[in-house]
Order: structure tokens, then sequence, then C-alpha cells
């Protein structure tokens, strides 16, 4: 009984000490069925870590337009190209995010089916 109670503690250390490896962020984002992609939660986070370094409000390093709001992003999306923009092979004209790596694909792919779900804010 006691030799069972140590290994569940164990497995519950090891599992909470996963972290997101390089695979994780690789494999494709299944949603549940139903499920939507929004901004708040799915998006924003995107731009955060990979955009606003340079498409900060006011923008910086050359960067016509800021992606910090709900708003700015969805325009962008619009009438800016920027998915185009994302799905261009790192060092392709225009490439976005600007001089770095291509975004991992389960991204990109976030993104476009942001656009399918109607680009809902939440
Ligand atoms: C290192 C700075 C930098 C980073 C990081 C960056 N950009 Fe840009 N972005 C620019 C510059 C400079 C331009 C203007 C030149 C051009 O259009 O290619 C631009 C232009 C754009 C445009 C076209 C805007 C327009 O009105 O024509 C879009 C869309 C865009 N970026 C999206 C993104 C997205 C999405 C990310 C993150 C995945 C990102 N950028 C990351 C610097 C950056």
């Amino acid at each position: 009984m006691k030799k069972n109670y140590i290994s569940l503690i164990t497995l519950f250390i090891l599992a909470s000490c996963s972290s997101v490896s390089e695979d994780d962020l690789l494999e494709p984002i299944i949603l549940e069925p139903g499920e939507t992609v929004n901004y708040t939660e799915d998006i924003k986070p995107i731009m955060e870590n990979n955009c606003t370094f340079c498409h900060s409000s006011p923008p910086v390093n050359g960067a016509p337009n800021a992606l910090v709001t709900y708003n700015d992003v969805v325009n962008a999306v619009n009438n800016s190209n920027l998915i185009d923009r994302i799905s261009r092979a790192s060092g392709e004209a225009g490439a976005m995010p600007l001089g770095g790596p291509k975004l991992p694909q389960n991204l990109i792919d976030l993104v476009i089916q942001w656009q399918l779900d109607g680009l809902l804010e939440n």
C-alpha cells in the first residue's frame, strides 16, 4: 500500500514537470468538435511571442502597423495579407516574422482556422 502511494506521488511529480518541447509545437492542433479558435486565447499569444517586438503600438523597426489589439490583428488579416505573410518561407521577400524563422506550422494553421471560424474575439 505504501509503495503504491509513493509511485502515485512520483507519477504526479513527473506529470507536472512536463514542458513544451519543439516536438509539441510541431504537432497539429486538434480542436474538439464545435470548438472554435478565438483571438484572446489563441491568437493574441502568438502575436505577443512573435510579432509585437516590432508591431508594437506605436510600431518600431520599420513595421508599418501595430498588432497589439484585436482590431489591429483583424485589420491585418483582412487588409494586409497577414496570413500570406506568415505562410511565406523564411528568407522569402515579405516573410513574417521579419528576419526570424517561420512560425511552426501548427501556429500558422491556427491563424488560418481563426479566419475560417470568423475572426472571433472570444
Ligand atoms: C523584426 C521586426 C518584425 C517582426 C518581429 C515582425 N514584423 Fe511584420 N513587418 C516588419 C516590417 C519592417 C514590415 C514592413 C516591410 C514589409 O511589408 O515587408 C512588416 C510588415 C508586415 C505586414 C504588412 C503590413 C502592411 O500594412 O503592409 C504584416 C501583415 C506583418 N508584418 C505581419 C507580421 C506578423 C504576423 C508577425 C509575427 C508573426 C510579424 N509581422 C513580425 C517587421 C517585423
